[in-house]
């Protein structure tokens, strides 16, 4: 497995392998990451693997997407350990640049996308999207992949990105991967380590409002409004959860559906619905969701 920390050397290495840019011979699939690597991040690379020639895994805790008094200092880290993580999935090369590789200086041009970046997290996080879709942009220039690969806890992140890419025209496919959960349903995430046991116990708490939510539609028809009091009342099950959002959005493009409409009636009609979760346990910020598609068939 080969470790780049240069601009240069990852492209060096794509070139090297026949898979960097026009004339390549290779696919490329991209998992960009913060690293501290769980299994939710092992599935996509998992994805990766199925999909193409060569995959490239990216670490870089990208300061751009903290709000002042967000956690990028204390972001959990590992290197090593990723690394002998990454090398037993086989994973083909990472790229770890520096904070003075990927912005040797404050960066004059930034990546924003508007309404569906500024609503849910894009609302409690300002400017976290641009952080995340300036990163997102230059790492696709840089490692020029076929297809880049996201997890469906970040719903919104994902859908900004595919945005992003469209509007773009980017030469990367986004690929969706589902949710990877804990035993116990808790959405495996690298800052799921800052709860204490306490907290632990109670994030629980996410899931089974999003299950409750799942088992009513099945049962009886549903408002917005009523779907939104639903989840909001089954998280408060948890005396520690201090709830940020608890909403039913359009998937992708997370307008607001009508409080009065049924869910059931709005998914039929074909539109996707998202109900995205946003809960507190002390300092530790929490997200989960669950879509619900129209049938297809
Ligand atoms: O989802 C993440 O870990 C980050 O937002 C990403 C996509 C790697 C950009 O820094």
């Amino acid at each position: 497995m080969r470790r780049c920390y240069t601009v240069e050397d990852m492209r060096q290495w794509l070139a090297d392998n026949n898979a960097y840019k026009f004339g390549k011979t290779k696919t490329v699939g991209f998992v960009p990451t913060m690293g501290y690597l769980h299994d939710g991040h092992m599935s996509l690379l998992e994805q990766s693997k199925q999909d193409n020639d060569l995959t490239v895994l990216s670490i870089f805790v990208n300061p751009l997407q903290f709000g002042p008094s967000e956690d990028f200092e204390r972001y959990p880290r590992d290197e090593e350990r990723d690394l002998r993580l990454a090398e037993l999935c086989g994973v083909d090369a990472v790229f770890l640049p520096s904070v003075e590789v990927m912005y040797p200086h404050k960066p004059l041009t930034t990546v924003r996308v508007s309404a569906i970046a500024d609503v849910l997290c894009g609302a409690s996080r300002p400017g976290h999207f641009d952080g995340v879709a300036t990163v997102v942009s230059k790492l696709l220039h840089i490692v020029s992949p076929d297809r880049a690969y996201f997890g469906m806890k970040d719903a919104q992140q994902v859908a900004v990105l595919t945005q992003m890419t469209a509007d773009l025209n980017l030469d990367t496919a986004i690929v969706r991967c589902p949710t990877l959960r804990e035993e116990d349903g808790l959405a495996l995430s690298s800052r799921n380590v800052y709860l204490t046991p306490e907290e632990r116990d109670q994030a629980t708490v996410l899931y089974a409002s999003l299950q409750t939510l799942q088992q009513s539609l099945k049962e009886q028809r549903l408002s917005v409004a009523q779907a939104e009091q639903l989840l909001a009342a089954s998280l408060r099950e948890a005396p520690l959860a201090i709830i940020e959002y608890a909403e039913v959005r359009t998937f992708p493009r997370f307008g607001q559906p009508s409080p009065h409409s049924c869910m059931q009636d709005i998914i039929q009609q074909g539109t996707t619905l998202l109900a995205a979760l946003a809960v507190k346990f002390g300092t530790t910020r929490l997200i989960d969701n669950m879509v619900y598609a129209p049938d297809r068939e």
